[in-house]
């Protein structure tokens, strides 16, 4: 839905769910799509989004007692709560990660010195548009996962309504740590060096993926050479649409205008949520 001139953003709640997913004890191996690759993928962005959104909150929060505004205030609150909630399932879904295969003690103390010096190097401000091109490129994810049905309609439960919910909530969240940024006067050019200087780390990644697949195949054989060109053929975010709508939703963030609720995420908030199976427990 597109904005008139003077119209103000679109306001989602933002709830803090206890949703009860258990230690995903019946969680099947190749979960997403039954293609191991996909499931390595998105098992390995589980790893690496849990460190992350500890560093989002850690981030946020170092500017909470500059807020005044109350409605600011009571979204930074509900932000952690949704963040803190979102680390603390994806620990439970990582242990159950550990079961096939996946490298996550190593993997997590990576991504932990990677944010670590990030925190050392650049000024609080800095930090804090790390978080805010970061939180950018989860509701990406989170939009996509509505928009491509391929990532969620052929995913197993418990996972699909794992991924759903951390994606709703990416989505009810996703102005606080821009409207913060703001708030305590981060500028245009700050918040778009650091997006390009993130994009020039993301350089490193698919060599990270490699050696992990590498490692990953040594404790057992995942996909034989043979075949590792028609999963990738399978892999949903390889194909020409997602790509394109990455790509769009990428070039948006650099407008000096740019705000998160441009794009009204309502309608996916309300069609996800009606799709989950587990019971989410309102918060608090
Ligand atoms: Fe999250
Ligand atoms: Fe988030």
């Amino acid at each position: 839905m597109k904005k008139g001139p003077f119209e103000e953003p679109p306001r989602v709640a933002i709830v803090v769910r206890k949703p009860h997913f258990g230690d995903f004890e019946d969680l099947p191996k190749n979960w997403a799509m039954n293609n191991r690759l996909t499931t390595f993928s998105h098992g390995i962005f589980s790893i690496i989004i849990t460190e992350g959104e500890r560093f989002f909150i850690r981030t946020v929060n170092v500017f909470k007692r500059q807020i005044d505004g109350p409605e600011l205030v009571r979204d930074v609150g509900l932000f952690v709560g949704q963040e803190a909630q979102h680390t603390q399932h994806h620990e439970k879904f990582n242990a159950a990660l550990r079961r096939f295969g996946f490298n996550v003690d190593r993997i997590e103390k990576n991504t932990r010195r990677v944010m670590r010096l990030l925190e050392k190097c650049l000024s609080k401000k800095a930090a804090l548009a790390v978080t805010v091109f970061l939180e950018h490129l989860t509701t990406m994810l989170a939009e996509t996962g509505y928009r491509f049905p391929a990532f969620r309609t052929e995913w197993h439960r418990p996972a699909r309504d794992f991924w759903a919910w951390h994606g709703v909530e990416e989505l009810e969240h996703k102005s606080v740590a821009f409207d913060v940024y703001q708030h305590v006067g981060g500028g245009y050019l700050t918040r778009v060096s650091i997006a390009v200087l993130m994009l020039g780390l993301f350089l490193v990644l698919p060599w990270v993926l490699i050696g992990a697949w590498i490692r990953f195949g040594r404790i057992e054989p995942a996909v034989p050479a043979t075949t590792l060109g028609m999963k990738l053929k399978a892999h949903p975010g390889l194909r020409w649409g997602p790509i394109k709508f990455f790509l769009r939703y990428l070039f948006a963030y650099f407008k000096p205008r740019f705000h998160p609720s441009d794009n009204d995420s309502r309608v996916h908030i309300e069609a996800w949520l009606s799709e989950i199976a587990v019971p989410l427990e309102r918060h608090p």
